[in-house]
């Protein structure tokens, strides 16, 4: 049994049973929510205690200077600044429908299921879409929101080295030699690395998978919107959407927004609605966000400038720092120069935010011990002469 027809079976069962549920926008008077005094529709003035009634969509007028009336980029009065309830309750509001098909769209994907955050997003997918007994092969150095969805699920779980795809295939076809029967296998891996900043080699990933018969997964929190000729990611940049299995995106990291979202199939979001517990037993995401991703969505698609920009000042970066012979990890906006002690990296983090840098050391268990660094984040308007400035800086701090 594949693993669609094994997706495809579970909903047909709940079908059959009429527990399959969709998402549907609230409709008639509020008994459901949780919005006990009516804060999040009326505002939390004073005055909110009022009743002003409902009207027959269950809605009320906001008060004036509530948040709702402040949405910053839409008069939709409807737009509230609470969720409410889950997204399977009265959580679920027609500008995520919006949303997510603009999304879509932008990743010429079948669907796009919002959800409250990555690490949600990360935890709730590979535990609801992984089972016991299932196999997956993971990056040692993945974000810990994959570590906590696999630590949920309980697979058969293997670390392979960190981008080394040598050692996934030794994996893969062990595993591939001895799966039981209607065990199936995974791999998961970020597209680019949150501490290293360097790129997953995704396209032999993705080719090895094909031939060893797993699905891949790939978090794409650090990539989205900075990568792609609309920004949309790597997996798109080298066109490998139709070969994985879903992607992960945030919405708060190079988006500007708030939330994530999980990318994929149309029986993929089916199945996530029906059976991922962290999208079902959370409140939903308040609708007023909406419009900040409607809003920012043709903006970055548009945005090539800022893109290279972006890539541009990081690869200036990069150079700077090893003209000055300090090596760096990769070529992205992501800058990590590994120190080594915990105790190194924050006097040399110590002297850069003494000169004024807000620059951080991560330490274990942020990273593996013996590697802490910097991690400098590198951005589209930071000016070349400051790039430079800091690369001397660094290099300063770095033998003080
Ligand atoms: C690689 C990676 N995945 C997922 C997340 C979680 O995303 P969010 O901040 O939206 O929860 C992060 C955030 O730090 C991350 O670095």
């Amino acid at each position: 049994m594949s693993l669609f027809t094994r997706w495809a079976d579970a909903l047909d069962g709940l079908k059959a049973q009429g527990r399959f549920r969709a998402l549907k926008p609230p409709r008639g008077l509020d008994f459901t929510s949780n919005d006990y005094l009516g804060y999040s529709t009326r505002g939390q003035t004073p005055s909110a205690a009022e009743d002003r009634g409902q009207k027959p969509d269950g809605s009320k007028a906001p008060l004036a200077g509530s948040p709702a009336v402040l949405c910053p980029l839409s008069s939709d009065l409807s737009l509230r600044t609470s969720g409410l309830a889950s997204r399977l309750l009265r959580g679920h509001h027609p500008v995520w429908d919006e949303v997510e098909a603009g999304l879509a769209a932008w990743h010429g994907a079948e669907a796009v299921l919002v959800m409250n955050s990555g690490f949600t997003a990360n935890e709730g997918l590979i535990s609801t879409v992984v089972e016991p007994g299932d196999w997956v092969a993971t990056d040692e150095l993945n974000h810990a929101c994959i570590a906590e969805g696999l630590r949920i699920c309980r697979p058969r779980k293997f670390a392979f080295r960190h981008n080394d795809v040598s050692h996934l295939e030794d994996g893969l076809r062990k595993e591939a030699a001895t799966r039981p029967a209607g065990r199936e296998m995974f791999v998961v891996t970020e597209s680019l690395f949150s501490m290293d900043g360097d790129r997953s080699p995704l396209p032999a990933i993705v080719e090895l998978a094909e031939r060893y018969g797993a699905h891949v997964i790939v978090d794409e929190a650090h990539s989205t919107g900075c990568f792609g000729p609309g920004g949309s990611g790597i997996v798109d940049e080298l066109g490998l959407r139709s070969r994985v299995l879903a992607t992960v995106h945030t919405g708060g990291k190079a988006l500007g927004v708030c939330g994530a979202y999980v990318c994929g199939s149309a029986l993929l979001r089916d199945f996530l609605v029906n059976k991922c517990r962290h999208l079902i037993f959370t409140t939903a995401l308040p609708p007023a966000i909406g419009p900040w991703w409607l809003d920012m969505l043709p903006k970055v698609t548009a945005d090539a400038a800022g893109r290279e920009k972006l890539h541009t000042n990081a690869a200036r970066f990069h150079a700077k720092l090893r003209e000055r012979n300090i090596p760096t990890v990769g070529d992205s906006y992501i800058v990590p120069v590994v120190l080594g002690e915990d105790a190194h990296a924050v006097r040399v983090a110590t002297a850069l935010q003494q000169r004024g840098y807000d620059i951080r050391a991560i330490r274990p268990p942020s990273v593996p011990q013996g590697t802490a660094r910097l991690r400098i984040s590198v951005h589209a308007d930071h000016s070349p002469e400051l790039l430079d400035q800091l690369a001397d800086h660094v290099a300063e701090a770095v033998r003080g």
